[in-house]
């Protein structure tokens, strides 16, 4: 298991003002994390610097104490897994092949897929719930199967540290529950990016709020989702109280 720093991280798109300025985020060996905000706010952004894919202009991003650009991309890809909220256009391709990309960076140059690669692309399968369709073409398969598929990927490449962004969008509520059920039994460092603050009040153990390209809060849940900050930063009224069943609060929003 990984930890994760992000050090005064600042990042800009080109040509843009600064979309991420000074941001200070750690994830602890086993940690789920939480990144939440509006839309615009900049989450997929922070998610990009803390897996090697934009550099941040200013500030440093750390795996497990390493300065994650003085590394190789095959070094993070080794201890980096992505779920990202688009779907890859793998249009040719079988379910089994797409969840074996996730092997790759534990592969020799010219090594295919080993036995043990092939045992553990179908264990993630049936992990995630599609033990039959390894053989059917990915981009035959539903929003949320593809995104449970992409999870199966992202879990064969055993890393150390996991970034999912939004990765309950495509499913149904069951679906979200099992996924995160799931993420949560691994025990894998975990930073993900929520829209739906219930969810992440539910199975985060922390919280970063990111408003216009800043961390403007962080804590528990309990700590952070906190009604004037959810109107502060989503500009709407919130009654906050306990799961009836759980300690974790439960947001309603208050809609006129
Ligand atoms: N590569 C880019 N070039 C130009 N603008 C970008 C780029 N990446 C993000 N942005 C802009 O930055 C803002 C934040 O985007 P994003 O990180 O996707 O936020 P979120 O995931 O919270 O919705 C948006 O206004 C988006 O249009
Ligand atoms: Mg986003």
């Amino acid at each position: 298991m990984a930890t994760l720093n992000l050090n005064h991280v600042a990042w800009a798109a080109e040509s843009q003002r600064w979309l991420l300025q000074d941001i200070n985020l750690h994830v602890g060996q086993g940690e789920f994390v939480g990144l939440i905000g509006a839309n615009g706010s900049g989450k997929t952004s922070l998610l990009r610097c803390a897996y090697r894919s934009s550099q941040p202009a200013a500030g440093n991003v750390r795996v497990d104490g390493m300065d994650l650009w003085q590394q190789r991309p095959r070094w993070s890809a080794q201890r980096i897994a992505v779920v990202l909220q688009e779907f890859p256009q793998e249009f040719g391709l079988r379910v089994n092949d797409v969840v074996a990309m996730g092997r790759t960076p534990h592969q020799g140059l010219f090594a295919g897929d080993s036995a043990e690669d092939a045992q553990r692309v179908a264990q993630a399968l049936a992990d995630v719930g599609l033990a039959a369709t390894g053989e059917r073409a990915f981009a035959s398969l539903s929003g949320g199967e593809k995104q449970r598929v992409l999870l199966a990927r992202a879990l064969v490449q055993q890393p150390g540290l996991l970034i999912l962004d939004e990765p309950t969008n495509h499913l149904d509520p069951r679906f979200q529950l099992e996924l995160l059920q799931h993420l949560r039994r691994l025990g894998t460092s975990t930073l993900a990016s929520f829209h739906d603050l219930n969810l992440a009040a539910a199975f985060c153990d922390r919280l970063y709020v990111l408003a216009e390209g800043r961390l403007v809060a962080s804590g528990t849940p309990s700590e952070v989702l906190i009604a004037e900050l959810l109107l502060q930063v989503f500009g709407v009224a919130a009654l906050v109280d306990r799961h009836p069943l759980h300690a974790y609060p439960r947001i309603t929003w208050i809609t006129q």
